[in-house]
């Protein structure tokens, strides 16, 4: 069996045709970093625009590449929450559209449950159950998840993501966008030590979520220090900029590492698995994985080219389309995060 999945919900436009047998036979990312640096963060209509021209060619070349053609589609998938409003229309209008014309039963994807299977697809291991942390640009979410349809919510940022104070502090340090992979780049020639910077509700063991915008404040005002509030205007020498990144760096991954550890001794859990953009960080990968042996849990987290988006995770559609979970065609976008 074949299902093509398309994966629209923030700046990525993408596509792959994953098998029953989880094989990915084919997969595109066209990513529009290019059209959004400027900006320093996503811009939601130029998002939603860039999708509408980059759909069509993108599932061209993925079936080019699986050497399947749409006809030998056992189903079409496609995110449509959360994300973007704009931009996860694209894809679902394309996916209802193909599946109109083809007659082809419509899958909807989760897109946070789709970053927790990437690390199913990439393993080939069953890893259900687990702690699921999911860390991208727009959430950082922990998960009991019971099954792939079956995800409760543990806790998540109260405020910023993750991924979305990388940005920020990397635009406040003159790094390009996106932010994590610059950040993440001079944090390598930097001291971790050298700013103590707060990590906020870490102590707290009676919550599992995150605060990252005190963090971000406090990186602003180290930057501009006293009496100096146009940070903007000043040239921070490269040292300070590597040492910024890396105690900054070093901070998120402190929450990131110390609440997904408290998740995993509140549940019982012997499974953490973690997806998301951040999760292609050096240092979280490494932290995550010192963490784990320490607690003597197993830990997958998916190659980075699965944890920034994609549409290969869209193989969980796989399991709701055998177990028979077909959506009606007027079927909606939900930006926002559905509670199960
Ligand atoms: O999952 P993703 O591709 O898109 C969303 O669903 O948001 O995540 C994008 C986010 C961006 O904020 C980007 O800065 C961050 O992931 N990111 C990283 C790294 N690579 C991407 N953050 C930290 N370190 C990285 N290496
Ligand atoms: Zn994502």
């Amino acid at each position: 069996m074949h299902i093509l999945t398309l994966e629209t919900s923030c700046d990525e436009t993408a596509a792959a045709v994953v098998t029953d047998r989880l094989e990915v036979l084919g997969a595109v990312v066209a990513s529009q970093d290019k059209l959004h640096e400027r900006f320093r963060g996503v811009v939601p209509e130029i998002a939603a625009r860039a999708h509408v021209e980059r759909i069509l060619p993108v599932i061209d070349e993925t079936l080019r590449r699986a050497g399947r053609t749409l006809r030998e589609m056992d189903a079409i998938a496609v995110a449509n929450t959360p994300g973007l409003a704009g931009s996860l229309l694209v894809g679902l209008v394309a996916a209802k559209t193909l599946c109109l014309a083809l007659n082809k039963p419509l899958v909807a994807v989760n897109h946070l449950y789709a970053h927790i299977y990437a690390c199913k697809i990439a393993s080939g291991r069953d890893v259900f159950p687990c702690v699921g942390l999911i860390v991208s640009g727009g959430h950082s979410s922990l998960y009991h998840c019971v099954n792939s349809f079956e995800f409760r919510p543990l806790g998540g940022t109260i405020d910023d993501a993750a991924g979305e104070a990388f940005d920020k502090v990397a635009s406040m340090l003159g790094l390009p966008y996106p932010g994590g992979p610059a950040i993440s780049g001079v944090a390598e020639s930097g001291d971790p030590q050298a700013y103590r910077f707060p990590r906020a509700l870490l102590q707290d063991d009676d919550r599992l979520d995150f605060s990252f915008s005190g963090l971000k404040t406090a990186v602003r005002y180290q930057i501009a220090g006293p009496g100096r509030p146009d940070f903007r205007a000043l040239e921070l020498a490269p040292q300070t900029v590597a040492d910024l990144a890396a105690s900054f760096q070093e901070a998120v991954v402190d929450c990131l590492a110390g609440k997904t550890m408290l998740a995993v001794r509140k549940t019982g859990l012997t499974t953490v698995c973690v997806g998301g953009g951040v999760a292609a960080n050096r240092r979280l990968r490494a932290r995550l994985q010192q963490e784990a042996e320490r607690a003597g849990v197993e830990l997958l987290i998916a190659p980075p080219s699965l944890c920034t988006d994609n549409a290969v995770m869209g193989g969980i559609a796989m399991e709701r389309f055998q177990a028979g979970l077909i959506e009606d065609l007027d079927l909606d976008v939900y930006p926002g995060v559905v509670r199960p």
